[in-house]
């Protein structure tokens, strides 16, 4: 058996802890494993590279994704597709696992509908994906949101002052909602619920009258995001002693560094499950 791995989309901590759980799963049972370079746009191209169980020592620490990851929209059309079967025939791959969020999914199950085997490792700090529970990296990003809460909490006390954290997560409030919860946060808004404007305005006052500061979540994905609910919060001008807002947006930090014990266990057993 020959199969190849590849790593797509946004990247995920735990993405490296699977791709060493496929090599040495697959080493295992004398079966060849190639891996593919930036995701499908590496498996249009042809970039492939032999792994063995040596050349995944020593990664299960790291976040990112040592096959480097990609966005490939080519790869939702007929002429990308077509190229990717071609690569893998030509190297006699007789399996492909593909470990990613919802678009590179999509591109596993158009591979599949063609006839080729994929498994796909959900992969994806938003939580976004069907029929999965928590995907690989979710718990890293989840830790990495409450650390940063907790430490603008700190400062927000001290001085008094409203914050606003912007959380990731594209169209789902999962990664904002819990990270919200665990981190006590006084607000929080995300897509499902649709908040109102005005009444997270008021709550966020009323929070900040009782206890001297606040810490509201957003999603990214709700409304304005952040930025929008402070802009609207200075607009509104409640009272001449109305607080400022400060903003904080997370961003790509929330995918970056060590996975967390979950992470790393999850891309384990997801790998060797795969193969
Ligand atoms: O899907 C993961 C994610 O980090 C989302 O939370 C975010 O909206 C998006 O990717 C950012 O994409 P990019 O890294 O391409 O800017």
């Amino acid at each position: 058996m020959r199969i190849a791995i590849l790593t797509s989309g946004g990247d995920a901590p735990g993405m490296n802890a699977a791709i060493r759980a496929v090599v040495r799963a697959g080493s295992q049972r004398n079966w060849d494993v190639v891996g593919v370079l930036e995701g499908f746009r590496g498996l249009m191209a042809g970039d492939f590279q032999p792994l063995d169980s040596r050349a995944v020592g020593g990664i299960m620490q790291l976040g990112g994704t040592m096959l480097r990851s990609a966005r490939a929209p080519e790869f939702s059309g007929a002429v990308g597709q077509e190229a990717a079967l071609q690569q893998l025939a030509q190297r006699n791959i007789d399996g492909l696992v593909v470990v990613g969020g919802n678009g590179s999914q999509r591109g596993s199950l158009a591979l599949s509908r063609l006839g080729f085997p994929v498994v796909g490792l959900a992969s994806t700090i938003d939580n976004d994906l069907w029929g999965v529970d928590v995907s690989l990296g979710v718990d890293t990003a989840l830790n990495v949101v409450l650390e940063s809460l907790d430490r603008i909490r700190s400062t927000a006390s001290s001085h008094g002052r409203i914050f606003l954290v912007e959380v990731m997560g594209r169209d789902c409030g999962y990664l904002a909602l819990n990270a919200g919860i665990a981190g006590g946060a006084e607000i929080i808004a995300i897509p499902e619920t649709d908040s109102d404007e005005l009444d997270l305005m008021v709550e966020l006052r009323d929070a900040f009258d009782r206890k001297g500061y606040a810490v509201g979540v957003v999603a990214e994905g709700w409304r304005g995001g952040a930025a929008g609910l402070a802009r609207a919060f200075a607009e509104a001008q409640l009272d001449d002693n109305a607080p400022r807002v400060r903003l904080t947006i997370l961003g790509h930090v929330q995918r970056g560094g060590t996975p967390t014990y979950a992470d790393r266990m999850l891309g384990t057993r997801l790998g060797a499950a795969a193969v």
